[in-house]
């Protein structure tokens, strides 16, 4: 099979450079797109073809669209960066480019090889390049999202895996997932809802583990906190992941522990990086199970002096307070750690081109 190349089909922009330079000024998360997307399909005669930039829009579908019915549906998160001398970066694209393709096997969808997936956010990214927001500009730590997602087109209402599937990558200027920004998160605690099962998909990137999260997140609105937190779904006991984010905890003898990968678990690429930017400052790397009344506990004793979330839209959020039909727990001194944003500041350092990239993370696009 030829290697995918996503030619730019109209090179009209959508939007003025006056609304654009608006939207740069104050990206918030998810709200505003680009001039162009890139396509392309998937077909089980044809395997992949047809790669395609073309201008953001809707996207015409049969109401018996398969992805309608069974949400045979994965998506990825990476951002691209601008570094000071003006040139555009991502961070570990190889890692999504892989974990689409785990998602793929888990949802019965064609895997998108890695040099197609690269090619495309490549391409895209290059079209769109005036929608990078500047490096350390009005909107601080702002970015472009880059968000590929692909899913069943085919025009069928019977039960089996697609014939045909459309992947496309969109992108969205970004700054603060939390409309709070960098500020304390207070969690949630649900005992009334799992988000992933064993067995289940809770370590794909699937749409079904993000719409099982939301009545979570509703309750957690409901008691005045910012995030879920979802425990296992056979004991209701151990910590599993917020509703898009991993979560940590450091200790006051030099401990960063994070949940196993036990298959419920999206294995995140931000978590993956500060596991190795962690061992390289001399933190004990501990994954393990981690039970939520004994992390309570050592919150409340003072063992665990913070705690965080993590992810590509999130980047390292701190957790200042959890919440559970319990009870509440301050986390540390209910601000942000000091362990917390450091790491947050290496890790960003080495995306913004400010710190060495001595891991080789960073692709220039
Ligand atoms: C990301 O961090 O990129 C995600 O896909 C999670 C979502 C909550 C935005």
């Amino acid at each position: 099979m030829t290697a995918l190349t996503f030619p730019l089909a109209d090179a009209a922009r959508r939007i003025s450079q006056e609304e654009r330079d608006a939207v740069l000024a104050a990206p918030g998360f998810g709200q505003h797109f680009t001039d162009f997307m890139a396509h392309a399909r998937w077909s089980i005669d044809g395997g992949w073809h047809g790669g395609e930039l073309i201008p953001f829009g809707p996207i015409s579908l049969s109401p018996a669209t398969a992805v309608l019915h069974y949400a045979q549906e994965i998506f990825e998160g990476m951002k691209a960066f601008r570094h000071a001398d003006g040139s555009v970066w991502t961070f570990r694209p190889e890692k999504n480019a892989e974990r689409l393709q785990r998602s793929a096997r888990r949802l019965a969808l064609p895997e998108l090889p890695t040099e197609d997936f690269l090619a495309s956010v490549r391409e895209l990214v290059a079209a769109d390049e005036p929608w990078v927001p500047t490096a350390g500009g009005e909107a601080g730590e702002a970015s472009l999202y880059l968000r590929p997602f692909m899913f069943a087109s085919e025009e069928f209402l019977g039960v089996r895996a697609a014939q045909q599937v459309d992947y496309y990558v969109i992108a969205s200027p970004a700054g603060n997932y939390f409309p709070r920004g960098v500020q304390p998160l207070v969690v949630w605690i649900t005992d009334a809802f799992a988000r992933a099962g064993a067995g289940g998909t809770g370590a794909a990137k699937c749409g079904g583990n993000y719409a099982s999260s939301l009545l979570g997140k509703r309750e957690a609105a409901q008691n005045g906190a910012d995030e879920v937190l979802f425990l296992d779904s056979e004991t209701h006991t151990a910590i599993d992941e917020l509703s898009g984010m991993n979560v940590f905890a450091l200790t006051r003898d030099g401990r960063i522990e994070t949940p196993t990968l036990t298959g419920s678990i999206l294995e995140g690429v931000t978590r993956d990086s500060l596991l190795r930017l962690a061992a390289d400052r001399g933190l004990e790397v501990v994954e393990t199970r981690m039970v939520a009344e004994d992390v309570l506990a050592r919150v409340a004793s003072g063992e665990i002096t913070e705690m965080f979330a993590c992810g590509t839209a999130a980047v390292i959020t701190p957790i200042g307070e959890f919440r559970s039909p319990q009870g509440a727990w301050t986390v540390g001194d209910g601000g942000s750690g000091e362990l917390t944003l450091a790491l947050r500041s290496e890790l960003t350092d080495i995306q913004y081109g400010r710190a060495e990239d001595r891991y080789g993370w960073l692709t220039r696009l």
